[in-house]
């Protein structure tokens, strides 16, 4: 694996809870940043060297403009970290459609038109011996489902199979996707559902914790995080 230093890496969800520390840790590490939410103060508060991009993933062409903003920036893309999401609460019949769509736009389908977006560009980083890397933050819920969460857990789930199988193509190609599935993280996420309320949940881990184990896993060249990993 070579160093981070000089790799371009977009974050999507780079105000977050996960999001901001990974930046720091990466920016920290020499990469150059493209930093993607949609509050562009926010952004700029971070204090983090980087090309800030205040969009909302949930709109199809958002890829595209985040993909080219980097490759502006920085004249390619060497990795993707995708740690923009959101829950949703409650039983399964007080979920409406908006929830739904919302919900599997933000959690499913946005990290995939993310990926193909940059998929050109990752596939120069690999002709160049780059190592390009991915990382989908699905989540523990993926591999155990939850009621209460029917829906989150199978956005999470529907993303982790198609990382599943993507990995697997994007191998070929020299190319790592990386499917983390972090356990309950202290971030506050569960504060900020899109419907419902959270059940009462036991003390969750520390976003530093779960950031440095991302970090070192595109660091060590591993394949896979699953929930045990964070342990
Ligand atoms: N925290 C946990 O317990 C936990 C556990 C396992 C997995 N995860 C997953 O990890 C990921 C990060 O979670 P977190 O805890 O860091 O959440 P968070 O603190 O709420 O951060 C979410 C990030 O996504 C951005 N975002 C939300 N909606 C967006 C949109 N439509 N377009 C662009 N950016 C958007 C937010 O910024 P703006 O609101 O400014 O746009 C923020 O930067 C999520 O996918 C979550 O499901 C979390």
């Amino acid at each position: 694996m070579p160093s981070l230093a000089d790799t371009s890496v977009v974050i999507v969800g780079a105000t977050g809870g996960l999001g901001a520390p990974i930046a720091r840790r990466l920016a920290a590490a020499g990469a150059r940043l493209t930093l993607v939410a949609r509050d562009e103060d926010r952004l700029r508060s971070l204090g983090i060297d980087g090309r800030l991009v205040a969009v909302d993933v949930r709109k199809a062409a958002s890829a595209a403009g985040i993909a080219s903003a980097a490759r502006d920036a920085y004249g390619g893309i060497d990795g993707i970290v995708n740690a923009a999401g959101a829950v949703a609460f409650g039983p399964l019949d007080e979920l409406s459609d908006e929830v739904l769509i919302e919900l599997f736009t933000l959690d499913t389908l946005a990290p995939i038109r993310m990926l193909r977006a940059a998929l050109p560009s990752l596939r120069e980083s690999a002709a160049a011996g780059r190592d390009p890397f991915v990382v989908h933050v699905s989540a523990v819920v993926a591999e155990q489902p939850l009621p209460g969460m029917a829906a989150y857990s199978a956005a999470k789930a529907a993303l982790m199979a198609y990382d599943a199988a993507a990995a697997r193509e994007l191998r070929r190609e020299g190319i790592r996707l990386i499917d983390a599935r972090p356990p309950h993280t202290e971030t506050g996420l569960a504060t900020r559902p899109l419907a419902g309320q959270a059940p009462r949940l036991a003390e969750g881990l520390s976003p530093d914790a779960v950031a440095q184990r991302i970090v070192d896993a595109i660091a060590n060249g591993d394949k896979d995080l699953p929930s045990t990993s964070f342990a």
